[in-house]
């Protein structure tokens, strides 16, 4: 079948339309002419793959990766950086102007690397193989590298027949000082040559979830904060963007301000807001980061920052809500409907939300927007040559809006 692609959907894929049906083609760019074979058939849409280029767009470029096309992950492989960002940030803006009416330019802070600059990667295991699960499947897709990882990730793939196991997961992470954190998933017995340890910066080791070489845990030092990370807790994917984010992050709060922190992890933000507000109080489920969190307000001596394990949605309603403004960093689902509702019948001053998905956060501001109006909203590239682009919406309270005491 072929498609002549008018644009772009928010998922990076090109949209064309047949017989009055939507149709999204994998790997085309705006303005192409392509064949594409059919993935999936639903009512209302299609979802084919791009096989042939017939008549290519004059910012297509060779994909720096061999396997791009195959894992698809860095959908915009096959265009260079300063034109990936300027995709990016139409994506994003036909977004909020077909949901939101928002038509205010959306500007988006670029990477200091395009490549190189993943702290984390989760590698899959089979027949003894690396590879990726393909997107939305559990197709495996064989690599021998991922370009967008750090190079000292990639130099510890490259030491890959130093692990004994054939089937499983390889969790690999890195500090901001170059250490290294390996989670094994696998169900087999796992010997790791000691050349390991001697070749790499290796900060721990643990098999599933057990810790048998090493710590669980390294450190991180962002803006002069220092923070325990378990291997289990979350931590910002690149370090560049992270820090970019926190910065324009604290320069919403004034001195008196008493926040919330909902999604708060190791206390990301939490612990550098402690040391500018009055008060800080983080939610987070993972009680892993909690105890992370805790510790990290004690080593950095901040002691106007506490930390409250459990679900954001289910925990609201057993604590006394005091704050004027609250920062939300959801995972990719965005916020639970009761978050919603608390936001809206609290009525902060303001509510910062830092958001990995646009969709999920249109869907959002759409059932906030009676309480609250957009003030900013910034784009960062913290993955770049993906899909994905992480936001920052500054939400204040609307005037007309009285708060019921
Ligand atoms: C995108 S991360 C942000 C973490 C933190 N703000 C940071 O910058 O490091 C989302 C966090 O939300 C946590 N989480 C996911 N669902 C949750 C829920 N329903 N309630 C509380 N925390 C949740 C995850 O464990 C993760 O730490």
């Amino acid at each position: 079948m072929t498609f002549e692609i008018t644009k772009l959907d928010y998922e990076g894929r090109g949209i064309a339309y047949q017989n009055g049906k939507v149709c999204f083609i994998k790997h085309a760019l705006p303005q192409e002419v392509v064949n594409g074979a059919l993935l999936k058939e639903a009512k209302k849409y299609a979802i084919y793959e791009a096989k042939e280029i017939i008549k290519p767009s004059s910012i297509r470029t060779e994909s720096f990766c061999p396997f791009a096309t195959k894992c698809g992950g860095c959908v915009f492989s096959h265009v260079s950086y300063e034109n990936s960002l300027k995709l990016k940030q139409e994506m994003l803006k036909s977004l909020f102007q077909k949901e939101l009416s928002y038509e205010k330019e959306i500007p988006i802070i670029p990477a200091n690397k395009s490549l190189g600059y993943r702290n984390k990667i989760n590698v899959k295991v089979r027949k003894g193989k690396l590879g990726y699960y393909k997107e939305e499947s559990h197709d495996f897709i064989p690599i021998r590298t991922c370009f967008i990882a750090s190079p000292v990730i990639q130099n510890l793939l490259k030491d890959f027949s130093l692990f004994s196991f054939q089937d499983g997961e390889l969790i690999i992470r890195i500090n901001t000082n170059e250490e290294i954190l390996l989670d094994i998933i696998t169900k087999e017995p796992v010997k790791i040559a000691q050349a390991l340890t001697a070749n790499h910066k290796i900060a721990g080791i643990s098999i599933n979830h057990k810790c048998v070489y090493g710590t669980p845990f390294f450190y991180m030092n962002i803006n002069h904060t220092l923070y325990k990370v378990h291997e289990e807790s979350f931590f910002q994917t690149n370090f560049f963007i992270a820090q970019k984010i926190l910065t324009d992050v604290l320069s919403f709060f004034e001195p008196n301000d008493i926040v919330y922190d909902f999604y708060c992890g190791v206390g990301f933000f939490s612990l550098p807001l402690a040391k500018k507000v009055a008060r800080v109080l983080g939610i987070e489920e993972n009680p892993k980061a909690i105890l992370d969190a805790t510790y990290n307000a004690s080593l950095n001596q901040i002691t106007n920052a506490s930390f409250h394990v459990g679900k954001v949605e289910n925990i609201i309603d057993k604590i006394s809500i005091t704050g004027n403004k609250v920062l939300v960093d959801p995972p990719r689902e965005g916020l639970h409907k009761n978050v919603c509702q608390l936001l809206n019948a609290q009525k902060f001053d303001q509510i910062i939300y830092i958001s990995c998905n646009p969709k999920t956060l249109v869907r959002d501001y759409k059932k906030l927007a009676e309480n609250y109006e957009i003030i900013s909203l910034k784009a960062y590239d913290m993955f770049p040559f993906t899909k994905h682009i992480e936001c920052v919406a500054l939400l204040n309270k609307r005037k007309n809006v009285i708060k019921e005491e």
